[in-house]
């Protein structure tokens, strides 16, 4: 591990919950005269050291923005290409996640994603449903707002069926409507390539994050990068609406 970053970082201020917008795999490729596929390639080997490294940190939950409602609209082959590539890489993934202990989840809606992934998703789900020291969470099929609007119309269901009271309706109690209302919220959220938005990701839970935008592209960004971000986060003080004198005490 990166000895300079490693000695600056306070093992007890890490994130509990750190999210990460991967962004940059085409300008990679075609800064390299390769195709984007190959950046998408390349940006699933930071994945794998991003998600070593979160393990060997004790960071509880890491959650990735791998394919956005969005991203339907790109090129069908790339769009084919991607799919491919994340169900190659959750089924070459498993061994080492049931090995490491890593749960993984999914987040994002599930209507639409090609049965094939589907079934190789639900498998490393369930098989790595019982382990505790690393969640990384898929964001797959995501849309910040459809998971809200998805949440509105769940809790409007319970609301019509008696199930849940207007009275009782709380940001807690509505948190509980979304993918993984079990989770906390992020604590750190990465964007990599130098583009300075959210992007309709974790848009309720993103409410007291801090974020971090560098311009490392995805497939640069590997331990040291991720250390460098963790030192950075570590300087900030979060103050979640009180004073600095306040959070000081
Ligand atoms: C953004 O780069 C990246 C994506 C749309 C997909 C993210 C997917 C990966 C990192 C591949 C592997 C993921 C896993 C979980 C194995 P971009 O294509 O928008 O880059 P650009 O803005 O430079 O064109």
């Amino acid at each position: 591990m990166n000895s300079g970053a490693m000695d600056r970082l306070d093992p007890h201020k890490l994130p509990r919950h750190l999210a990460i917008i991967m962004d940059g795999n085409g300008r990679w490729a075609r800064k390299r005269l390769l195709n984007r596929v190959s950046g998408h390639e390349a940006g699933a080997e930071s994945v794998r050291e991003v998600v070593r490294c979160c393990r060997e940190l004790g960071i509880a939950h890491l959650t990735l923005y791998a394919f956005s409602k969005e991203n339907w609209q790109r090129p069908a082959t790339e769009v084919n290409a991607l799919w491919r590539l994340l169900k190659r890489f959750i089924h070459s993934e498993l061994p080492d996640l049931i090995d490491k202990q890593i749960r993984m989840r999914h987040l994002g809606d599930p209507e639409g994603i090609p049965a094939d992934v589907w079934t190789e998703l639900q498998s490393a789900i369930e098989r790595t449903a019982s382990f505790d020291q690393l969640s990384v969470n898929l964001a797959l099929n995501y849309g910040g707002r459809h998971e809200i609007v998805r949440a509105a119309a769940n809790f409007a269901r319970d609301l019509a069926a008696g199930r849940a009271s207007v009275d009782r309706l709380t940001p807690e109690t509505f948190s509980a409507y979304l993918y993984a209302g079990d989770i906390p919220d992020p604590d750190l959220l990465i964007r990599t390539s130098g583009e300075c938005r959210i992007s309709n990701f974790l848009l309720w839970q993103l409410a007291y994050t801090e974020i971090y935008f560098t311009d490392t592209l995805w497939p640069d960004f590997r331990r040291r990068q991720l250390l460098d971000a963790l030192v950075d986060y570590q300087g900030r003080e979060r103050r979640f609406g009180k004073t600095s004198e306040q959070v000081q005490d």
